[in-house]
């Protein structure tokens, strides 16, 4: 990771459907952080949301993908994260380089050193210092999600998510120390205890009160 401080970068991940939006609104109010999310939180970034997601859009190829995914990386950074985390704030983000790793890698099946080398390039190594992962089931979050036909990676089917989650808890599995992996089976009220509890005892209760 770059040198930086003093704020704190704390990513949300999980599945779509598993609750991770909720809890990062929740997480960021209660310790006064930033909220912001992947991918969309530039003007660059909307456009691009809309490209990779929407189903009337033209297709995207998994590289093309990738690279896009990226780029709403590069660009949130420039504008929002890093200039908070410069500022002293302390940033929480649904969404950011694991989900890249879980869905292009796991879940297209690209290869994750050579993701791991495009996502060191656009962040410029800038990893947080906690990922939270919300574990559900695919069927679980599948049940969540309801029947509609939601964007292109909620179409890919509960195979594709399954590799998402399985991927998911390999990462958390192999880098123990920098992320926590919450069950988010129980009430959204218990889980936030649960990410709060965690979250807390790793980095603090916040800028101002850690
Ligand atoms: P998200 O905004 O969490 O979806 P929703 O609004 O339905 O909660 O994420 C949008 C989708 O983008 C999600 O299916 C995961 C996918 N995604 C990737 O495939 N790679 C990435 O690097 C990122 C940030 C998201």
């Amino acid at each position: 990771m770059t040198a930086r401080a003093p704020g704190r970068l704390i990513a949300l991940e999980g599945i779509d459907g598993c609750g991770k939006s909720t809890q990062a609104k929740l997480l960021a109010d209660r310790l006064g952080a930033l909220l912001t999310f992947e991918p969309g939180a530039t003007i660059l970034g909307q456009s691009l949301r809309r490209l990779l997601l929407d189903t009337d859009q033209a297709p995207v190829s998994e590289r093309a993908e990738a690279l896009l995914m990226a780029a709403d990386r590069a660009q949130h950074l420039a504008e929002v994260v890093v200039p908070a985390l410069d500022a002293g704030a302390w940033v929480v983000t649904d969404r950011y380089a694991a989900s890249t790793l879980a869905y292009q890698g796991f879940g297209r099946g690209i290869d994750r050193g050579e993701l791991a080398t495009l996502i060191e390039w656009a962040t410029r190594g800038l990893a947080p210092d906690l990922t939270v992962l919300i574990d559900v089931p695919a069927e679980t979050a599948a049940d969540r999600r309801g029947r509609g036909a939601g964007d292109r990676f909620e179409a890919q089917g509960i195979t594709f998510q399954q590799r998402v989650a399985d991927g998911y808890r390999l990462l958390a599995a192999e880098e123990a120390t920098s992320w926590l992996v919450i069950d988010g089976a129980p009430g959204a009220e218990a889980v936030a205890e649960a990410v709060w509890s965690g979250v807390t005892a790793t980095l603090g209760e916040g800028p101002g009160r850690g």
